[in-house]
């Protein structure tokens, strides 16, 4: 592995499993000094790193609390002195209760927005006087496929992964200017403990069905998505800003 993002600082929200975990230790091996962060504790992810010789500090974050996302980037800022990358990958998934759109409680709704869109507006709002300042820096909003090929019985989640679409290319218009990159990865369904929880006993069903509709035709695992966050979090995108990167093994096409 390339230390491609040594001396670079990376947050990653929603890093206490799954995929966040993932990133989280994929960009430490890389170089990174990482903040995992999650409203449930990130010590497995912390531990995973450390054993592994890399650096990562973890912080308590509820991206529906500006204060709260307000104090890990001054954490991290107090901690390591800047803030280069922060993956938006915290959002209601395995724990959504899915329907038809017009059995979703109103509450349902709007948490899964205030989470899923929201949390990444607060959480950039939170780092973005770091990236100024340095002229620098990459946002990485997870979407999903969902967003795209449009998944029925789950319309808030659809529409929230949709807006992260919308955000990701305003706000890389209005960063631009401050060299700060904003981008966007849409992964298909992924084994992890959150896709198991999302599709309960739909789960084989859903999964074959989903493969079935790929050019390459196997379930993803995490470790498929890494490479494309390690891209977009590096200089090796530097020219890159405002896209959607759909890691669905050949679903749709941008
Ligand atoms: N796994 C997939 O198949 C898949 C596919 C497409 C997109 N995604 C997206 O990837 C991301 C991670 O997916 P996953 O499978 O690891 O799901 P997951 O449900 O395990 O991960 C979501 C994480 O966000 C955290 N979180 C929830 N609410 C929070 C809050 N208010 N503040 C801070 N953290 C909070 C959870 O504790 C959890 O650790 C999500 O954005 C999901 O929508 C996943």
């Amino acid at each position: 592995m390339h230390k491609d993002l040594e001396n670079k600082v990376a947050i990653i929200t929603g890093a206490s499993r799954g995929l966040g975990q993932e990133y989280a230790v994929k960009l430490a091996e890389a170089g990174a000094k990482v903040i995992a962060a999650d409203i449930t504790d990130c010590n497995k992810t912390t531990q995973i790193i450390k054993d592994s010789g890399g650096t990562c500090m973890s912080v308590q974050l509820d991206v529906r609390n500006q204060s709260s996302c307000d104090a890990m980037a001054k954490m991290t800022f107090d901690k390591f002195g800047r803030i280069d990358i922060l993956v938006n990958n915290a959002a209601l998934y395995g724990s959504l209760k899915g329907g038809r759109f017009d059995a979703l409680a109103e509450q349902d709704w709007n948490d899964c927005l205030d989470v899923n869109i929201s949390g990444i507006w607060r959480c950039c709002k939170a780092v973005i006087g770091s990236m100024k300042a340095q002229q620098s820096g990459s946002i990485i909003n997870i979407s999903s496929l969902a967003a795209l090929a449009g998944l029925p019985y789950a319309l808030h989640y659809s529409t929230s992964k949709a807006a992260v679409i919308g955000l990701t290319r305003a706000l890389a218009r209005e960063l631009g200017r401050d060299w700060i990159r904003v981008n966007s990865i849409g992964p298909t369904a992924v084994a992890t403990e959150g896709t198991e929880e999302f599709f309960g006993d739909k789960l084989e069903q859903a999964t074959k069905a989903i493969a079935e509709g790929q050019a390459l035709k196997r379930t993803l695992s995490p470790d498929d998505l890494t490479g494309t966050i390690l891209y977009l979090a590096s200089d090796a995108s530097k020219f890159v800003t405002g896209q959607t990167i759909m890691v669905d093994g050949g679903t749709v096409f941008l």
